[in-house]
């Protein structure tokens, strides 16, 4: 039997695809890993985060015993996808902003990008935006904020409803705009606040289902059964983040394990 499907994300945001996999491979053992002490990833230098991404996922990886990796998480994925694929022996599925499946949905070719500002900014996006919606009008919002309030939402907390407001504000200016492309995992967790302050009926597209699809492609799910529970991983474990993930099924929490050099941010 294959070995389990490990999901990385810096915080909660990866538990947003969890629904997905779990619907396509409802006997394969999936666990979970977040880098929160360094929580959120979109506003740091991208050097330093290639290095702490590659070692959080090596030593999770080791720790599971992973058969394949999902990067649930746009800003790690838009920045170190092919460093993780050079220094892991197993597959690696990423997840990058749904601009294809968007313009499939909108008709007045005006889209929303709602991600975080290093999302928004990179030059993986960019390609994206060329490739499948050069008959598009792409608006950028880059919306931070918004990782801090679901970290909120799923540690019990109720989200600030001023953050949400001003963190939207850009697309709503926008009078034609029809699609809101989610491009950071984190903001599904917030798909109900979110609809609720649209000022019209607005495509909400995620990444979720494509990167299930993916996983059925591109890993060997073939002799998946019954597997283990999940188990997963922090940077910073509490009791609050334990209790979280068990309710998404992962029912042991741990310490990573990270070398030195990865422990403190550049100054
Ligand atoms: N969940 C992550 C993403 O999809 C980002 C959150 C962060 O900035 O740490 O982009």
């Amino acid at each position: 039997m294959p070995g389990p499907i490990l999901i990385f994300d810096s915080g909660v945001g990866g538990l947003s695809v969890t629904a997905a996999l779990r619907a396509r491979l409802p006997t394969a053992t999936l666990d979970y890993v977040c880098d929160n002490a360094m929580l959120p990833y979109g506003t740091k230098a991208d050097a330093w985060l290639v290095s702490r991404i590659v070692a959080t996922c090596t030593s999770a990886v080791r720790a599971s015993g992973a058969a394949g990796l999902v990067v649930a998480c746009n800003t790690a994925s838009t920045l170190a996808l092919r460093e993780l694929r050079a220094r892991l022996a197993i597959p690696v599925v990423g997840t990058v902003p749904a601009i294809k499946p968007a313009t499939r949905l909108s008709t007045s070719r005006v889209i929303g990008l709602l991600a975080t500002s290093a999302t928004v900014n990179r030059a993986y996006t960019q390609t994206l935006i060329d490739e499948f919606a050069a008959d598009c009008r792409i608006v950028r919002v880059a919306a931070d904020g918004l990782v801090g309030e679901a970290e909120r939402q799923l540690a019990g907390l109720a989200p600030d409803d001023g953050v949400l407001e001003a963190a939207l504000a850009p697309l709503w200016a926008q009078p034609t705009l029809d699609t809101v492309v989610l491009g950071c995992t984190h903001f599904p967790l917030l798909r109900r606040r979110l609809e609720a302050s649209a000022p019209r009926t607005i495509n909400w597209v995620d990444s979720g289902a494509a990167i299930a699809r993916r996983v059925v492609d591109v890993f060997d799910t073939s002799g998946y059964a019954q597997g283990r529970e999940g188990r997963a991983w922090a940077s910073a474990p509490s009791a609050r983040l334990a209790a979280t993930l068990a309710g998404y099924g992962f029912t042991s929490l741990e310490a990573l394990a990270l070398p030195a050099e990865t422990l403190t941010l550049p100054r």
